[in-house]
């Protein structure tokens, strides 16, 4: 490169020319000892006999331009004009780098953990047979779920859990599976099942599917190899040695009542059902048979379910020594009259030692499936174990080994036994006063095997229960027609379906069983091309059905909705504190509120049998005056009560909410429940995690 001087321009190579001037800020010593190092190649330039000092000159007299070249660049650029700011900009930027990097490691740091969806939403329990007929055959089908999946979206629920629709004999409905990954005709083909996850998925829904690793049907492939003695098969079950005609092996009874123990002709032994006779149980003390269990897990989890309810999982394992099991009355002749579940402490069949290792083997298999971001795999877990509550909430896993998200919770189906304030009280202590520290509870009010508790407990107290299911902390689970106040329907003997209703007809299951009542149309909409339904529609659907409740701002349904969203857009209600604040024989009442935030809620519902009003006064932490966001009784919606006058009607819950500046968890933290405590900042509205 050349520069020659002009006598008020210089010309640098191929650019272009520049006219000089005079540079008011003199020379820096930065950019003399740049030039004076740089190039040397210059100075044995053909024209460069110039000295060093006359091309400084030169080069002062250039204006600053794009395109320059580097010697007359690094000479301005030194210049504490150009110098200074361009440092202020390098530190500039350092800190706010370093500063976004502190903010950002605060923010996860402090930040609570999101609610996941399995603990934002409701489940809703679908029992395929009786949600919608869409093929006119007079039994439920996944098309038909397919068709109503809008009833979701309308009631603000996300998460539906199906009940078994594999391919089966239908001894026990689909609870005795003889293929594991095929659909059953009668619900449909595996394509419909495609569709039905990927439409649920489109629309924001997740789809949980039963899974029974107990047992399987009598006519599953294994079942057979193993009856053949197939060396591979030949302890998939549960086998010993018995005569035909002879006594049993042992007293053990199955659920459904009588000898767990059948005799195999083909094999000449007995093998073991905890259920039907059909539902031979699997052995669990054979590796091959856990490796087949996951392998049908990775099956459904590949195809994208978003998780399992775990059915029966208490029966998996059985004692290897096969002893009797203590009778409850020592004193029962044993043959004629020990046969159902309640005559024998279940010792030896139930809740073995071992069996939570294969769940929480099972979960492990589906966390490896949870990793991708928003594909959290939910595990449920069904286990009755009654007044023995620490074997259920052993399910929740321990610190260090995850197991279930949570067993279902399933006292509140006692409810209906003793309405009443204090003995709601107890069900639901029962739950938060013996769950493990931090854990998630959840609440059930009904399903497939129980009362619908609104026959039992009475229409009147339907929208109480709803109320309660849905302003507890945790996740509530809705069986299919709860929603409405649907009731048990009447089967006469002959109507019987269910095989635990054949052996003893109050124990029949089909009366909770009966249609989803969607309108006042054939068939309660349920099945609209023949008249044909599995079990008799309950007669009150011309005027308990959804349609007609959607039209009633007043009805079963528009308060679920109300009451669900409402949990869902209300920080104090999804992931606040819980304390009791007052019980009686009538009124069970709670509040709800986030530490930080001045919204905060109380909850009132009458249980008992009389109308009654509470006095509250004593609790400081309320305001004087008490309005009612909403009532079951929807007239009371708006109402305003002294603190020391709140009255509720039989069968009536309130949800009041009010503003305060003082929580009631601190001055009560024996009364307070809470799951992974967050503060609220309410000058600039986020959770933040406090202690
Ligand atoms: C579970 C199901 C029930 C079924 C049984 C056997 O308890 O809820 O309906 O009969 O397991 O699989
Ligand atoms: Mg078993």
């Amino acid at each position: 490169m050349s520069y020659r001087k002009d006598s008020d321009s210089v010309e640098l190579g191929e650019c272009t020319r520049n006219p000089g001037y005079k540079d008011a800020d003199g020379d820096g010593p930065a950019a003399r000892d740049n030039i004076s190092v740089s190039d040397s190649e210059e100075k044995r330039d053909s024209i460069g006999v110039k000295r060093l000092s006359d091309a400084r000159d030169e080069y002062t007299q250039i204006k600053p331009y794009a395109g320059m070249p580097k010697e007359v660049l690094v000479l301005y650029s030194s210049k504490a004009r150009y110098r200074v700011p361009r440092e202020i900009l390098f530190w500039l930027t350092v800190c706010c780098t370093l500063a976004l990097v502190a903010v950002t490691i605060a923010v996860i740091a402090l930040s609570p953990k999101c609610l996941s969806w399995w603990q934002a939403s409701p489940v809703y329990q679908i029992y395929p047979r009786s949600f919608k007929d869409s093929d006119g055959d007079g039994v439920g089908d996944l098309k038909g779920i397919k068709e109503k999946l809008d009833h979701f979206e309308y009631l603000n629920i996300k998460s539906i859990w199906i009940s078994p629709f594999y391919r089966s004999p239908m001894k026990d409905f689909g609870y005795d599976v003889e293929d594991f990954r095929d659909i059953d005709p009668l619900f449909g083909t595996m394509k419909d099942f495609e569709e039905l996850l990927a439409t649920m998925h489109s629309k924001g829904l997740r789809l949980i599917m039963d899974f029974i690793p107990n047992h399987t049907s009598d006519r599953h492939r294994w079942f057979n190899l193993s009856r053949t003695r197939d060396p591979h098969y030949e302890d998939y079950y549960v086998w010993t040695d018995c005569k035909p005609d002879g006594p049993k092996p042992n007293n053990w009874v199955s659920i459904f009542g009588n000898s767990s123990w059948t005799y195999d002709e083909v094999r000449g032994q007995c093998y073991l059902h905890q259920f039907l006779k059909e539902q031979p149980d699997l052995n669990f003390r054979n590796p091959d048979v856990i490796n087949e269990m996951i392998d049908i897990i990775h099956f459904w989890l590949d195809k994208g379910v978003d998780g399992f309810r775990m059915d029966a999982v208490k029966h998996m394992l059985e004692a290897p020594h096969m002893r009797d099991e203590p009778q409850v009355d020592p004193n029962k002749p044993p043959v004629s009259l020990v046969t159902t579940e309640w005559d024998l402490h279940s010792d030896y069949t139930t809740s073995q030692v071992g069996l939570h290792d294969i769940l929480r083997e099972f979960r492990a298999q589906m966390d490896i499936y949870s990793q991708e971001p928003g594909r959290y795999r939910f595990m449920v877990i069904e286990s009755y174990d009654y007044e023995e509550v620490y074997k259920t909430m052993m399910y929740y896993g321990t610190k260090l080994e995850k197991e279930g998200d949570f067993p279902f919770n399933f006292y509140l189906l006692d409810l209906p036994q003793n309405t009443s304030g204090a003995w709601a009280k107890h069900l639901v202590h029962l739950w938060m006063g013996n769950m493990p520290k931090g854990k998630w509870p959840n609440w059930v009010v009904g399903n497939h095997d129980r009362t619908r508790i609104s026959s039992s407990a009475g229409q009147l107290y339907v929208r109480a229960i709803n109320m309660l299911l849905l302003t507890l902390p945790g996740t509530a689970t809705t069986y299919y027609g709860e929603e409405i106040g649907m009731e048990n329907i009447n089967v006469t003997a002959s109507q019987i379906q269910d095989p635990a209703g054949k052996y003893n007809t109050s124990a029949s299951r089909d009366p909770q069983r009966s249609p989803l009542q969607w309108n006042a149309n054939m068939n309660a909409g349920f099945n609209d091309k023949t008249n044909l339904t599995w079990l008799p529609l309950h007669p009150d659907y011309e005027t308990v059905n959804v349609e007609a409740q959607m039209k009633d701002d007043g009805s079963v349904l528009a308060q679920y909705r109300f009451l669900n969203t409402l949990r869902q857009s209300e920080l104090p209600l999804n992931r606040g504190w819980f304390c009791y604040v007052h019980t009686d024989a009538n009124v069970f009442s709670y509040i709800r509120e986030l530490d930080g935030l001045k919204r905060a809620f109380l909850i009132v519902v009458n249980f008992g049998k009389e109308s009654v009003v509470t006095d509250l006064s004593s609790v400081r932490e309320l305001p004087d005056e008490l309005k009612v966001l909403m009532s079951t009784n929807k007239v009371n919606d708006g109402k305003v009560f002294p603190k020391s006058r709140i009255q509720t009607e039989v069968g009536e819950g309130l949800v009041i909410q009010y503003s305060t500046n003082t929580r009631f968890n601190p001055n009560h933290p024996e009364e307070c429940y809470i799951s992974e405590k967050a503060c609220y900042l309410e000058t600039i509205g986020i959770l933040y995690k406090c202690q």
